[in-house]
């Protein structure tokens, strides 16, 4: 589907870009370098051929319609935030920036949901609702992100084991087709029958249907008081099989992650971030929402008894805001700490929570077969897991191709998926064709044939 030849971006088309959106609105030459990758630690940079920066949905619509005519390829770009290529322009031609479609929409109270252009940047979404004393619970860990590209990719993140991820939140979307066409989808309200749910299509995929411009999201009340409790275990696999324990009571934490000491080490030497109970093999940290402190301490003595009586040592719950804050920012540095590190690809594979540990156990068995250090921590409470393989050896790329192959398929087996949260772009999509059947990919190339006839919005990502 993407051998096809698209045409270059001529200064005749510069000009013309220029006349939908001024002349400061295109970058042509010096800048480039800027938008020809994204986070992901392993896609091969792309320099576009020209950077727009429309400023409404009917400016997107016009560059869609002039690159749709023209046969130039074209990658949506929110904050370029992404971990899978999804906005590396990896057939040239136009980086489509939605940094101008900043602007927040209404906050409806009574309606519990509030809109905004797809360029907001997640922590101005959040701080303007909850001037409303409304809350957006999704919390994927990286909130400079825009909130279309969060949509985009369906991102997740660590509070998806109460609130679920980001397509639970998604009531609207405008959105422009390549053919320059805008639609709207769904609206303010939670429950619809009535015919294909575009919403849920467009949701988490990743650029390649249409340009998301405008959004409404569900809100909820925000919760009085959010703790944190961290438990450490003489072995990671003793942690991991406590959290389908956990998540038998009648208590539903907002996340469960987990971690091991090799990373909170790494992140240690790289950042200086010290964690507070150290020296113990695995941890889980479990965030837990509550009415009021009582109720907290309740739910996590309750918590506590479970875990101390499937293998943990002890529980430490962090004294003040400022050591609770610490912890959030020691786990927000596993990413950046990784990148630092020179990691050699990141997976974020998503099993069914009760396999999680036969999983990690066996990403562990391959990880000494290939004599290649994989680094595992994430999200314990929905099954996602993370997965670095390190240096210092530079393995071949067929070798590091065949490890994830052999990791994807395991994941595969049990009953999971290659992406749970970070999305499929240009990384993996070779690995798609091990879980999809050839009919399952033939018809998700004719739903992107339906809305990209002639291929041009980010070709070369997802099928
Ligand atoms: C995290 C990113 C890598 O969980 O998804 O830190
Ligand atoms: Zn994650």
């Amino acid at each position: 589907m993407n051998d096809q030849k698209y045409q270059k971006v001529t200064p005749e088309l510069i000009r013309r870009l220029r006349f939908i959106v001024g002349d400061k609105g295109v970058i042509a030459d010096e800048g480039l370098e800027n938008y020809a990758r994204d986070e992901a630690p392993h896609t091969h940079s792309v320099l576009p051929e020209a950077v727009v920066f429309p400023h409404s949905t009917q400016e997107i619509a016009d560059i869609l319609r002039l690159a749709n005519t023209e046969l130039i390829p074209v990658t949506p770009r929110g904050a370029g935030t992404g971990l899978s290529g999804g906005s590396v322009p990896v057939h040239g031609g136009i980086v489509l920036s939605l940094d101008k479609l900043n602007k927040m929409g209404e906050i409806d109270e009574a309606n519990f949901c509030a809109s905004a252009q797809a360029g907001v940047i997640l922590s101005n979404f959040c701080a303007e609702t909850e001037k409303h004393n409304l809350f957006y619970p999704l919390y994927p860990g990286e909130m400079s992100a825009t909130i279309g590209g969060n949509i985009a990719t369906n991102a997740g993140g660590m509070r998806a084991v109460k609130y679920g991820v980001t397509r639970d939140f998604v009531l609207g979307l405008e959105a422009v087709l390549p053919t320059g066409e805008i639609i709207t989808t769904g609206g303010k309200y939670v429950k619809s029958s009535t015919g294909y749910d575009l919403t849920q299509l467009l949701t988490g995929s990743e650029g390649t249907l249409a340009v998301i411009s405008q959004v409404t999201l569900r809100l909820i009340t925000p919760p009085s008081i959010r703790e944190i409790l961290l438990i450490p275990f003489n072995s990671l696999s003793e942690a991991i099989r406590c959290v389908p324990v956990i998540l038998k009571e009648r208590v539903l934490p907002v996340s469960i992650e987990f971690m091991e000491s090799d990373i909170l080490q790494l992140v240690k030497d790289y950042s200086g971030k010290e964690f507070p109970i150290p020296g113990y093999p695995a941890y889980l940290m479990l965030m837990i929402e509550a009415d009021n402190y009582d109720d907290f301490g309740k739910i996590s003595e309750h918590i506590s008894e479970i875990c101390l009586k499937n293998g943990a040592v002890d529980t430490y719950v962090p004294g003040s805001a400022s050591a609770k804050r610490r912890l959030l920012e020691l786990r927000e540095y596993f990413y950046p700490t990784m990148q630092h590190r020179g990691m050699l690809d990141l997976a974020d594979v998503v099993v069914p929570r009760s396999k999680i540990a036969d999983f990690v156990e066996e990403v562990k068995r391959i990880s000494k077969r290939y004599s290649i250090p994989i680094i595992t921590y994430g999200h314990a409470g929905d099954g996602n897991v993370h997965l670095h393989p390190l240096g210092p050896g530079v393995p071949s790329e067929e070798v590091m191709t065949e490890l994830l192959t052999e990791i994807y398929q395991v994941g595969a087996t049990m009953g999971g998926t290659i992406s749970g949260e970070h999305g499929i772009g240009a990384d993996k999509k070779k690995y798609l064709s091990l879980l999809f059947s050839a009919e399952k990919l033939a018809l998700m190339q004719r739903v992107k044939k339906a809305f990209d006839p002639h291929n041009i919005l980010n070709p070369g990502k997802v099928v």
